[in-house]
């Protein structure tokens, strides 16, 4: 069986005043019944281990696909598991488009995450665009196949279906797209990896997921939880849904 992941990406919010939500998550979910994890700003991963508890994992938002050297401003895998991480977002359609990251660039710094000993969420998603044009399938296709490493297992590698045109809109897809594009990943994962490792990923889904819809996306086939942005910032929205998770 997969655990289920609440995940929850403070993209570049929160600063030390914030720790208290999530020691406030932690308090309130301290046997969640599913997985609970935070991705801070990587200041902010050091002084979260102390307040997280057991309940809630931490994770970074970004790393680089070298271990150390000369690339002033970037953060190593390794750092990230040295300050107390044991995720790492990759591929955020953000970074992809404030960064220009490509998916071979995203698949091998999962290959580095994963060699240093983090579990890496894969995002990808199409844009309205090419939702509007049919292209779907096909963008989440090519975007599956060259982000992710053959290194990946059902264990160090988690893949985040998030349409760019429902992150921070308050859109969502519905729960027929969810799941058409859920088991379409399941699909591909399976026939590239074989069907035990391609039916141990997990699958979440991202873009304004919130305490009142995330019940009717965690009934979706295939979704294994969620990657929210917003709703993770404050403890009781979150908290709503890691609950929901639990109980779907
Ligand atoms: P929102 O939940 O704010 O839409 O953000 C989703 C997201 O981008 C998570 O990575």
């Amino acid at each position: 069986m997969r655990r289920k992941l609440a995940a929850g990406n403070w993209k570049m919010n929160g600063t030390r005043a914030d720790l208290a939500e999530i020691a406030a998550l932690a308090e309130a979910h301290p046997e969640p019944g599913c997985e609970v994890l935070i991705c801070p700003p990587a200041t902010l991963i050091d002084r979260a281990r102390a307040v997280a508890g057991p309940s809630v994992a931490l994770g970074g938002q970004d790393c680089h696909a070298a271990g150390s050297g000369a690339h002033t401003g970037d953060i190593s895998a390794v750092m990230l598991l040295d300050a107390g991480a044991h995720y790492v977002i990759l591929g955020h359609s953000e970074r992809r488009e404030d960064h220009g990251e490509s998916s071979d660039m995203v698949r091998d710094k999962a290959r580095a995450a994963m060699e240093a000993g983090l579990r890496a969420i894969v995002c990808i998603g199409e844009s309205l665009a090419q939702r509007e044009a049919q292209n779907t399938l096909d963008i989440i296709a090519g975007q599956l196949s060259h982000s992710i490493p053959d290194s990946a297992t059902g264990e160090n590698l988690v893949v985040a279906y998030e349409p760019i045109w429902a992150i921070g809109t308050g859109l969502t897809p519905t729960t027929d797209q969810i799941g058409e594009v859920h088991d379409f990943m399941r699909m591909k994962l399976e026939t590239r990896f074989g069907e035990g490792v391609g039916r141990s990923v997990r699958l979440l889904y991202g873009g304004s997921v919130k305490p009142g819809n995330a019940a009717e996306i965690f009934a979706v086939s295939n979704v294994d939880g969620a990657l929210v942005g917003g709703a993770s910032l404050k403890a009781a929205d979150f908290g709503g849904i890691v609950t929901a998770l639990a109980q779907s």
